[in-house]
């Protein structure tokens, strides 16, 4: 064989590869509409990186492969913008924005007869993006406006920017390009990094644009690589061809070279945008990102530009900012709360506030050094901020409002249920009671235990735990099994119809599966997801029991932390004693789905909610039918939801899916899709 055309053929191979890859990079991550399994990207990818191996002299930074991340940076290096990356203008009300108005018709009375694009101001970080023959080469932050810093390897791991445009391969791309957009991050992203962050015991965040902004600084690009980022590109700073003079064809341009644009729409006057941004306000907290007004633009470029500016707030749009859901008010206690785990938190007891229409009494302060950090005393006046379904948290006090009655606050030495001297690991922000038998973990202990999610002994909240605790009739999780009827009937409030019904409810949850019972036992960082995974890899709680950090790791999402705590978990003396309790109690369940192969993969890449109650299956029966075909399930409905499947007597999510036109389907159109008949 001629080896010259063996690499030539390797070449192509290698060039159709980097073309495909990033053609469906664009369909995943832009138009949010992937036409091939993420197994067949994966197979596209392994391939590739197999060629660049051989080859090492043909990589390139845009290859796909390149968007893991590169080596630390010790600083970044400054950019200077082509132009000035302008703010905007605030406007707090409607009349604010009919001011806007007045002021520039004064400057140019063609305003009269604009039409203006309205489009979410997108609360994250500012990036300017630049493209030499199609290609990204380098990438900024905002800065002052003038000089920014270079991003380029940190916004190479961020999918939804395109590594080449025009995105889809079609057609030629400007010779040099330049585009403002914003790094955001979603609230449910958000959410599940911290979750994750939490269970691994590492530090949380406090918002969507922190954690965006907090990710895209990061001096190791692969540190960024792990953050779920997102990207909207909203204008065109420079450019050597000819781009369209609106911003709405603007918007349309940006999005077929393959950028993700945010949802906008076209007003034909000042008052339909105004409606528009009132109704979208109203519906703020339905957003799926954190966006902290609208932005109101005159949609003819030219007439924009020939605005011109005041100071650094072009005159041609205006952010007509959503009311604020941050207020103040006073600090009146600081409480702390033990937690199953021990971890002491500390929270905010407030003079009852409003925010965005729910009465907030408490928020949290994060951990003590928040506290001290922010030098936050009781009897301050702080700013509380509440954002979307996100807990309230204390920003900070307002120093100007302090009358010198404020006390300093001092985190307890002991712990405040059980007296027992707090301890931490030094070098780590959270304090802990290390006292097995604190009655606080207990409590937090068993409410985690017979949570629905857990055993769900239903009808034992709250108050009845609290109960059983402080009469001394349960010591561990394990004493609920030998729970009897006179213990009950002699706490009060109790008949004997609630006693019977919470007997029968401990009974019931003796046969859950293994997975429900290893969530039980609240293991640190072993939520749901991390007990199935267990479920599937160990026959029973014994097998569990046994297990090395190594061979836990070698399961798929368990690093070596949570390992760790696995392996501790099991080592402890109390919690073996535990075991036996319930072995002997008769909950010690089998798995039931051990090495259960997927039946099939008519399901693979698409994603389900399901809700309101099925005919046939239970909700996990459901979820192990859509699994087993290959399919995930997820319990919110967004974009990226492929069905909603719907029982009798379905939630929001209905109508959710409806807004977002996600289809709908029933049981029984779940069963044929997964049998390949629809
Ligand atoms: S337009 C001349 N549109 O908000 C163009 N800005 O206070 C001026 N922002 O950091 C910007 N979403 O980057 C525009 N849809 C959007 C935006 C947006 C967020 C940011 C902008 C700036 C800040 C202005």
């Amino acid at each position: 064989m001629d080896t010259k055309s063996e690499t030539q053929s390797l070449q192509e191979r290698l060039e159709e590869l980097r073309r495909e890859l990033n053609y469906h990079n664009y369909r995943y991550h832009v138009l949010d509409d992937p036409v091939i399994s993420d197994y067949e990207y994966d197979r596209m990818m392994a391939e590739l990186r197999e060629i660049e191996a051989q080859h090492p002299e043909w990589i390139t930074p845009d290859s796909p492969t390149q968007r893991t991340g590169g080596q630390p940076a010790s600083r970044f290096q400054k950019v200077r913008h082509p132009h000035a990356i302008l703010s905007l203008a605030n406007a707090f009300d409607a009349d604010g924005v009919r001011a806007w108005f007045e002021r520039i018709r004064r400057v140019d009375d063609r305003v009269e007869h604009t039409d203006y694009v309205v489009e979410p101001k997108i609360d994250g970080l500012t990036v300017v993006l630049h493209y030499q023959n199609g290609v990204f080469v380098q990438g900024a932050t905002r800065g002052d406006g003038v000089i920014g810093e270079d991003i380029t390897a940190n916004l190479r791991t961020v999918k939804a920017v395109p590594l080449r445009i025009p995105a889809d391969g079609k057609g030629t791309p400007p010779g040099y390009l330049v585009v403002r957009g914003e790094v955001y991050m979603t609230i449910e992203n958000f959410e599940a990094l911290n979750k994750r962050l939490m269970e691994a015991g590492e530090k949380t965040y406090l918002n969507p644009r922190n954690t965006a902004a907090g990710s895209l600084r990061q001096l190791d690009p692969t540190i960024t690589a792990s953050r779920p980022l997102d990207l909207f590109v909203y204008s065109i700073v420079a450019a050597d061809v000819e781009v369209p003079d609106t911003q709405w064809e603007r918007l349309a341009y940006l999005r077929k070279l393959g950028f993700p644009t945010p949802p906008a729409e076209l007003c034909p006057d000042l008052e339909k945008a105004i409606t528009t941004c009132n109704i979208w306000a109203e519906k703020r907290n339905e957003i799926p990102f954190e966006a902290d007004g609208i932005v109101i633009k005159v949609n003819d470029m030219r007439l924009q530009a020939d605005l011109g500016v005041v100071g650094k707030d072009p005159r041609g749009a205006i952010a007509y900012k959503f009311p604020a859901q941050e207020v103040t008010t006073q600090l009146l206690d600081i409480r702390v709360n033990v937690g199953r785990t021990g971890v002491l938190t500390p929270y905010a007891v407030l003079e009852p506030v409003e925010i965005g229409g729910v009465i907030v009494k408490q928020a949290t302060l994060h951990n003590f050094d928040y506290i001290k950090g922010k030098d936050i005393r009781v009897g301050d006046r702080v700013m509380v901020k509440r954002a979307g379904d996100v807990i309230p948290y204390v920003i900070g006090p307002i120093e100007g409002a302090r009358t010198g009655e404020e006390q300093v606050y001092t985190p307890p030495q002991v712990c405040p249920a059980c007296a027992t001297p707090v301890q931490n690991i030094p070098g780590e922000v959270y304090w802990y009671c290390v006292n097995a038998a604190c009655p606080a973990q207990l409590v937090r202990n068993l409410e985690h235990f017979v949570s629905r999610g857990a055993m769900d002994i239903v009808g034992l909240g709250i108050r009845i735990v609290e109960q059983l605790v402080a009469e001394g009739m349960v010591h561990d999780v394990a004493d609920l099994y030998y729970l009897k009827r006179e213990d009950l009937l002699s706490l009060e409030g109790f008949a004997e119809k609630k006693a019977d019904n919470i007997l029968q409810s401990i009974e019931n949850s003796r046969s859950r599966p293994l997975e429900r019972v290893i969530t039980a036992l609240g293991i640190m960082g072993v939520g749901e997801v991390t007990a199935s995974d267990l479920a599937r890899h160990f026959p029973d709680l014994d097998a569990l029991a046994a297990a090395t950090s190594e061979q836990l790791q070698s399961i798929d999402g368990i690093g070596p932390n949570i390992a760790e705590a696995i392996v501790d978990w099991f080592q402890n003396p109390r919690n073996r004693q535990l075991l036996e309790k319930l072995k002997a109690a008769g909950v010690w369940p089998r798995a039931q789905n051990n090495d259960r192969k997927p039946v099939g993969d008519s399901l693979a890449g698409m994603t389900f909610v399901v809700t309101g109650t099925l005919p046939t299956f239970s909700r996990e029966e459901a979820k192990a039918f859509i699994q087993a075909h290959g399919g995930k399930v997820t319990d919110s409905v967004s974009k990226k939801t492929s069905y909603l499947v719907r029982g009798e007597n379905p939630g929001s999510k209905l109508q959710k899916a409806q807004d977002l036109g996600v289809p709908v389907l029933d049981e029984a159109g779940l069963r044929a899709l997964a049998e390949g008949k629809r």
